[in-house]
């Protein structure tokens, strides 16, 4: 899944990231501190594609939610604790998240420099990835993620008001290693959306997520 510039393309955007790090480290202003997402996240947050995702236009919740998992590696009582020494944390909700790079990443920011970048990629608007999408599979996916999803991924998934991220024209590829993530149970949800994605597989098998994924798909 992975093209053969990932890995060259990562490596640099990791050494470039450092060197960022420790030349603009004080009093670094949104958009140079943004910069150094956008070389794996794309311009403006909005993702080349296709495993790494878009980023902008998601709530400052969501994205402080996983800045801090990721800088914590997961550990609960740590970002609990983060979150209760600051008033404007109080409604970050924690769930573990696997990460490839992030938890490097966000080690090297500062509780305040992730309240920027989230506000900075939140003011972003999201735009969909143009990526093709199965019609068939589509419209049973619509189907299930009106029955089991929309209540907390609202308008079909794009909207961003539910700290839940943004499904609608999110990249396949990644939409696809989250959803083994949860199902293997490498990344937390929360309990509801457990049961939801049970009942969404007991009512139309493996290719439930399948459907889900090409509905989100096919939002242009
Ligand atoms: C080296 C490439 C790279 C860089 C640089 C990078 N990211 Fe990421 N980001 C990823 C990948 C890949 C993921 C998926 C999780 C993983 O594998 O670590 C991700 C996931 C995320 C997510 C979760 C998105 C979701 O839908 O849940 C957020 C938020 C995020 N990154 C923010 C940032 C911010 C802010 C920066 C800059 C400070 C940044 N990233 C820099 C590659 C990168
Ligand atoms: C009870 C509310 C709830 C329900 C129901 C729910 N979700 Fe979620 N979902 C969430 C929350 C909250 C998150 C954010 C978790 C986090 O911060 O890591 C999330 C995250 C996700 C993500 C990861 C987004 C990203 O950018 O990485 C995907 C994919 C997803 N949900 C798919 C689904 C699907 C498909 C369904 C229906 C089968 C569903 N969810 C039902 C609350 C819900």
């Amino acid at each position: 899944m992975l093209n053969k510039l990932f890995l060259p393309t990562l490596f640099l955007s990791i050494l470039g990231l450092f060197y960022l790090n420790t030349a603009f480290a004080e009093g670094a202003s949104p958009s140079m501190l943004a910069d150094t997402c956008l070389g794996c996240h794309g311009p403006d947050g909005i993702s080349e594609g296709p495993a790494t995702p878009t980023i902008s236009g998601m709530s400052e919740l969501y994205i402080i939610g996983a800045m801090l998992a990721y800088k914590y590696d997961n550990d609960e009582d740590k970002v609990d604790e983060i979150i209760e020494a600051d008033l404007d944390f109080e409604d970050v909700e924690f769930f573990a998240r696997t990460s490839t790079v992030m938890n490097r990443i966000a080690k090297g920011y500062s509780e305040d420099e992730i309240k920027t970048l989230a506000k900075h990629f939140s003011e972003i608007p999201f735009k969909n990835a143009n990526q093709p999408a199965n019609a068939e599979q589509a419209t049973v996916g619509s189907e299930l993620h009106e029955t089991h999803c929309e209540k907390c991924h609202e308008n079909g998934g794009s909207s961003a008001d539910d700290d839940a991220g943004v499904l609608a024209g999110q990249w396949v590829p990644y939409l696809e290693y989250t959803m083994a993530d949860f199902a293997s149970g490498d990344r937390d949800m929360p309990k509801k959306m457990k049961k939801q994605m049970e009942e969404a597989h007991a009512s139309s098998g493996d290719e439930a997520i399948r459907d889900l994924i090409q509905f989100y798909a096919s939002q242009k």
